[in-house]
């Protein structure tokens, strides 16, 4: 057993993460990884780096070393040398301790970039046919069954990606959580955690792999931040 993230990990169960940051040319990039952790804290997975622009994937190999709280990785895309990422996890950023901070130190030397990750072990971004990225699942969950956690600083503005917890308290999600689209009928709606006030995504119906994650923005988020014309799949629209 390890611990990453302040939990407790089997050396076989692999840590699901996604990183999104932006590149020195002002691209968003997504990257989902996929890790083991053995006793001695050799890391091993594999890394798709998805580029807004295009969309398409491209897997690197994952290789490195967890050190206490700092996680060195090499990285290997297929016929490019490898570069090194050093990861400092940062787990106070959120309240369940699972997203983590750290600089990137890439082929540019001293061009460090912000970096956040999240667990999300259920579900995998993707593009959404309602609307650009989506969380969509890579497992069944039952009805009543968390899909996703939403964790993140806390801030008293609302913006088109927070989730709304009180009046003047908006959550940033950290995490699978900045990628759910709304959905007039829904297959996930908010739950309050009753200790940390924060919200959580629970499952309507039993889902299968490949559905995306959605809720009803109107249920809880009143005035919505940013305005959109719904293009979810319901016949008859709420937004
Ligand atoms: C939290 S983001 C969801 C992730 C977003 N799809 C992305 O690629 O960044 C919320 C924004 O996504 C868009 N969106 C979400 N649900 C939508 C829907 N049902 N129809 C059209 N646009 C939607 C709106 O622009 C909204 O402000
Ligand atoms: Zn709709």
């Amino acid at each position: 057993m390890t611990q990453f993230l302040g939990a407790t990990r089997a050396a076989s169960v692999p840590v699901h993460l996604i990183g999104f940051h932006v590149a020195l040319d002002g691209t968003r990039l997504y990257d989902r990884v996929a890790l083991t952790i053995d006793e001695d804290g050799r890391v091993g997975g594999t890394l798709d780096r998805i580029a807004e622009r295009d969309g398409v994937p491209h897997r690197a190999e994952l290789r490195g070393l967890l050190v206490g709280e700092r996680l060195a990785l090499m990285l290997e895309f297929d016929g490019v040398s490898p570069s090194g990422v050093m990861l400092d996890l940062v787990p106070e950023v959120c309240v369940h301790g699972a997203a983590m901070s750290g600089r990137i130190a890439g082929g540019d030397g001293e061009a460090a970039l912000p970096y956040v990750m999240a667990h999300a072990p259920a579900a995998r971004l993707d593009r959404s046919p309602t609307h650009g990225w989506g969380t969509v699942l890579v497992t069944p969950v039952a009805a009543g069954e968390t899909v996703v956690g939403i964790d993140g600083p806390v801030g008293a503005e609302q913006t088109p990606y927070s989730f709304r917890t009180d009046d003047n308290r908006h959550v940033e999600p950290a995490g699978y959580g900045h990628f759910v689209n709304h959905a007039c009928e829904p297959s996930c709606e908010i739950v309050y955690d009753l200790e940390t006030a924060l919200p959580t995504l629970v499952a309507l119906r039993d889902l299968a792999a490949g559905d995306e994650v959605t809720f009803d923005y109107t249920r809880t988020e009143g005035q919505l931040a940013g305005s959109f014309q719904c293009r979810c799949p319901a016949l008859v629209h709420k937004v």
